[in-house]
């Protein structure tokens, strides 16, 4: 058996003897990169390092990152996918590549580890009109498998099953596949890529065809560790140039892992969900493999990105914490957990994570009271949301028609059911949800925030409060402002927006001096004092061009859009809600600025 701990430990010790520096996992929330809402790979927060900004711990990393992925969220509850992971990576910024990359990974599979390697198998890039096949990772993976005594033959790309270079009878090691597989990166939409190599074990199983080889997905051949080469910088214009420096980037699933090399078949079954997964067991009535590993699985997610600082709400991240958590909740009404449950699966997560995570020693507090919080905010309105959705399912199995959007959003808007739980539910009945009218019915009623039209909707929906609704006003006059003092080049790239502060992410490419921070928030501050009316004005989209109203002139908007007017300061088009007076929003002042991303500045501000 081997555990979480001994593997992340064996790992950052076969790096550390490699001249590798140990460094601490960033949060879940990216700091520098308003266009992500998650930490997805080990690679987000050092891809200012991939492009040749110096590392403070030098040129080769070793590090364990936490991780959030929601793309396969609906995948939950098989014996392979996670929400949240940790990913062991080592890190060369631009120092080593291929030739000393590769024996080390065989060397920490084979000699550390003590994996079989008759059991692994390997994919390359196979190359496209731009860059080549990577010729040079065969040789060297060859050249290993050469001297344990296996014939490593590759693959031919085109069929997956004959070889260029094998014996009669065998089976190919080395698999040459395209973009979908073994290309990596950008994080964002551009920025530093490449393509890599990817180790995969044979579990021992029948493959699902004769075709089936490490890329398929029936579960023969896992994954367990991948090595980009990160040599190309992809551009806005979707076009590669050569990085200045050739990093290599790694990633090796713990959780998976640990399963793979304890010979079990189901990642909950590692030692760092299994605890999670017995305290749901415990307090369960029925059995369901399935509901089960949903619930574990998000409240172990949501008890880490709470940690790491976000609250249950309707906006971006929040949103996302609080889809997993009711998400979680209904699955436990299926299986009969009945009482408050979400903190006691939670403590369990905070118990076996701590050690690695010591900020979950600390935050425990918070998270149990998110958790307790945001349980009885739903089960105050789940059984009736439940009454009408059933009472809706019986309306529309007799029509044979998709859930109308007024109907989704009445659940969303009084009874607090995120779009996705009643999709899923839907599903459940053999229905469909129309989620057009969904998103009709909310752009009526609340604000799509901006940041959900440059498309992130799917993170977040608007928060409504009193609060919130002078931060939205806020952005605007903020926005005036920066546009007054720095030139009007510059546009509103994000905004966060919490009850407790704004976010602004805008685009200029340098820093603000103190004078213009300070003329900014006088510029705020005096549009406060002075008490302007906001005004509100239905028209369509090529009127408010024609008003030289700001704002994302975006098919998504409809139509017709709003158009709020502060005064002769400001213009844009925006869902709403806003205050109607400036007057009694309180004391402007700007917090912090800071970088975002390339030429993107970030402003957090308060009003006190
Ligand atoms: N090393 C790339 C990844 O798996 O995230």
């Amino acid at each position: 058996m081997i555990t979480a701990k001994e593997l992340r430990e064996k790992y950052f010790e076969f790096f550390k003897k490699k001249e590798h520096a140990l460094i601490p996992s960033a949060s879940l929330v990216p700091e520098n990169d308003p266009t992500i809402l998650f930490t997805t790979a080990g690679m987000h927060p050092l891809v200012p390092y991939l492009m040749g900004q110096k590392h403070p711990s030098g040129k080769r990393i070793v590090n364990v990152q936490k991780c959030v992925r929601t793309g396969d969220i609906d995948d939950v509850g098989d014996t392979m996918h996670l929400t949240f992971f940790e990913m062991l990576g080592n890190w060369s910024l631009g120092d080593y590549f291929k030739k000393e990359s590769i024996p080390w990974s065989w060397e920490f599979l084979v000699d550390e580890l003590g994996i079989d390697p008759g059991k692994l198998y390997i994919t390359v890039y196979e190359g496209d009109e731009n860059v080549p096949r990577d010729d040079e990772s065969i040789k060297i993976w060859q050249g290993l498998f050469k001297k344990a005594s296996i014939s490593a033959g590759v693959a031919d790309s085109s069929s997956g099953g004959s070889m260029d270079d094998k014996l009669p009878g065998d089976m190919p090691r080395i698999f040459p596949l395209g973009r979908e597989d073994n290309w990596w990166g950008p994080a964002g939409k551009t920025g530093p890529c490449g393509p890599d190599s990817e180790m995969f074990y044979d579990v021992g199983k029948d493959g699902c065809s004769d075709a089936c080889c490490p890329g398929c997905s029936c579960g023969k051949y896992v994954e367990i560790w991948n090595n980009v080469f990160m040599e190309y910088n992809k551009k806005e214009d979707g076009t590669y140039e050569p990085l200045a420096q050739k990093n290599v980037d790694t990633g090796m699933g713990v959780e998976r892992t640990v399963t793979i090399l304890n010979g079990e078949d189901c990642v909950f079954e590692s030692d760092t969900i299994r605890p999670v997964l017995d305290k749901v067991r415990e307090l369960a009535d029925q059995k369901s493999d399935e509901s089960e590993r949903i619930i574990a699985d998000h409240i172990r997610s949501a008890a880490m990105i709470i940690s790491d600082g976000v609250v249950p709400s309707n906006l971006d991240q929040g949103y996302v914490v609080r889809k997993l958590i009711r998400r979680a909740i209904r699955h436990a009404r299926l299986i009969g957990i009945s009482d408050m449950f979400c903190s006691k699966v939670a403590l369990a997560v905070i118990n076996i994570m701590r050690g690695q995570y010591p900020e979950l020693k600390d935050n425990k507090d918070q998270i149990i009271s998110e958790f307790d919080q945001e349980e009885e905010k739903f089960t105050k309105t789940l059984k009736k949301g439940l009454k009408k959705f059933k009472d809706l399912v019986s309306k529309e199995a007799m029509s044979d028609q998709a859930i109308n959007g007024k109907d989704v959003f009445d659940l969303f808007q009084t009874y607090g059911f995120p779009l996705e739980m009643t999709r899923e539910m839907a599903d459940e009945h053999d229905l469909s949800v129309d989620e057009k009218g969904f998103y009709e019915e909310f752009n009526k009623h609340q604000e799509l925030s901006r940041t959900a039209t440059q498309g992130r909707f799917k993170g977040g929906l608007a928060d409504n409060s009193e609060q919130t609704t002078k931060y939205h006003t806020t952005a605007h006059l903020m926005l005036a402002g920066l546009r007054e003092v720095l030139g009007k080049h510059v546009q509103q790239k994000g905004s966060n927006i919490t009850a407790e502060r704004l976010r602004f992410d805008f685009s200029h490419p340098q820093k603000m001096t103190d004078n213009q921070i300070c003329d900014v928030q006088d510029f705020v501050n005096d549009a406060i004092v002075s008490d302007y009316d906001v005004e509100c004005e239905e028209m369509n989209v090529d009127e408010a061009k024609e008003k030289h109203a700001v704002g994302v002139f975006d098919s998504k908007y409809g139509d017709k859009v709003k158009v709020y007017t502060i005064g002769n300061l400001s213009k844009e088009i925006c869902g709403g809600p806003h205050v109607e007076r400036t007057g009694d929003m309180g004391e402007f002042k700007i917090i912090k600025e800071q970088p975002a991303s390339a030429g993107v500045r970030r402003i957090r501000a308060v009003l006190e």
